[in-house]
């Protein structure tokens, strides 16, 4: 056949991770193939409410404050709902931490299996009702040895992640995952209603020429990223880095992952942590960044090194291009 005939050997998401679990000789329980075909369908759950949003009512408030203080929108309870709902049944897991519930969930006994699932249900309700892209975020942990389930299989460092990953709603609904061996981006065929493999073996450029952050904060920011900010906008070059913020963490990454660059969310005087939460927004994000080639830091520490003490707990995120991160990483070092 010509090369421009039709494909009839197509790659779906749950072929693709079956084949790494062959590779990786942990194909004798499937566990982890089965969980992940519960968050797929989570996602195609939640992508279809997203595109209807509009139309069913389902825009706007849901009227309760979650326990960050944020007013939750109708599509962050429903998102949460939809993803308790698949990863309890799944009979996978054994702990789940979602941005939406005060506290994790410890699945009961009938129901459990031997991963923890740290998720965003829904990340960027801000640009919700204005139909830009939004996502899921998630890690995934394997419990301890000897464990049942509890919080200290969820308090650790990303390093020990397992799997992690994002859902993007957007023009597309990309899906993009990790098991510990490099970066793969799935387009959602929606006649099929399957991820498809179209972005095999994401590497991040070693350098980009966008930077994302909200320069809003500008006021707040310490000496450090001033000082980057001024470094990139006017640079000796005399090629300036182009901006883009979108602010949907997965967005941005998103875009950083495939055009490089730098995102970051860094700790200011106004918030002494930063923004982004570290077990179910820095930790999957820079677990992908790292397995792309990337580098993810707070400034001066590695993110995946950080041990959370609380299942909320927050830090500040500096990703991407591991030349430009590295640039942030001196300018910690050597601006007061
Ligand atoms: P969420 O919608 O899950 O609460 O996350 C919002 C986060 C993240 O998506 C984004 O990077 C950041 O908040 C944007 O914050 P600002 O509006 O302060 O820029
Ligand atoms: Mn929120
Ligand atoms: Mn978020
Ligand atoms: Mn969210």
């Amino acid at each position: 056949m010509s090369d421009d005939s039709p494909n009839t050997d197509i790659i779906t998401l749950t072929r693709h991770v079956i084949q790494e679990q062959y590779r990786l000789g942990d194909a004798a329980t499937g566990d982890l193939t089965l969980l992940l075909n519960a968050i797929e369908t989570t996602s195609k759950f939640i992508a279809t409410n997203v595109r209807k949003a509009r139309l069913i009512n389902l825009i706007g408030l849901a009227g309760e404050t979650n326990v960050q203080g944020e007013e939750q929108k109708k599509l962050d309870v429903l998102s949460n709902d939809i993803m308790v709902n698949a990863l309890r049944a799944s009979g996978r897991t054994a702990v789940l931490v979602s941005e939406e519930l005060d506290e994790a969930i410890i699945v009961e006994d009938r129901y459990k299996g031997k991963y923890c699932v740290v998720f965003d249900p829904l990340d960027g309700s801000s640009n919700i009702d204005a139909g830009v892209n939004i996502g899921t975020i998630f890690g995934i942990y394997k419990i301890k040895t000897d464990s049942k389930g509890t919080l200290s299989d969820v308090l650790r460092p990303g390093s020990e992640m397992v799997a992690a990953g994002y859902t993007m709603y957007g023009s597309s609904c990309n899906l993009v995952l990790s098991t510990g061996s490099g970066v793969n981006g799935y387009t959602l065929d929606t006649s099929l209603g399957e991820f498809i493999l179209t972005h095999p073996g994401i590497q991040i450029p070693s350098r980009g020429k966008i930077y994302s952050m909200n320069e809003g904060n500008a006021m707040y920011f310490y000496p450090p990223v001033t000082a980057y900010l001024e470094s990139i906008k006017f640079p000796k070059s005399g090629k300036p880095y182009s901006a883009r913020y979108i602010g949907s963490m997965v967005a941005d990454v998103h875009r950083t992952l495939l055009y490089g660059g730098i995102f970051g969310y860094p700790d200011d005087k106004k918030s002494k942590s930063g923004k982004l939460r570290i077990l179910y927004e820095a930790f999957p994000m820079s677990f992908l960044t790292e397995q792309a080639g990337g580098v993810a830091t707070t400034g001066t520490q590695r993110i995946l090194d950080i041990v959370p003490q609380g299942i909320h707990d927050r830090c500040p995120v500096f990703l991407g291009s591991k030349d430009d991160v590295n640039d942030v990483i001196r300018f910690y070092k050597e601006v007061p």
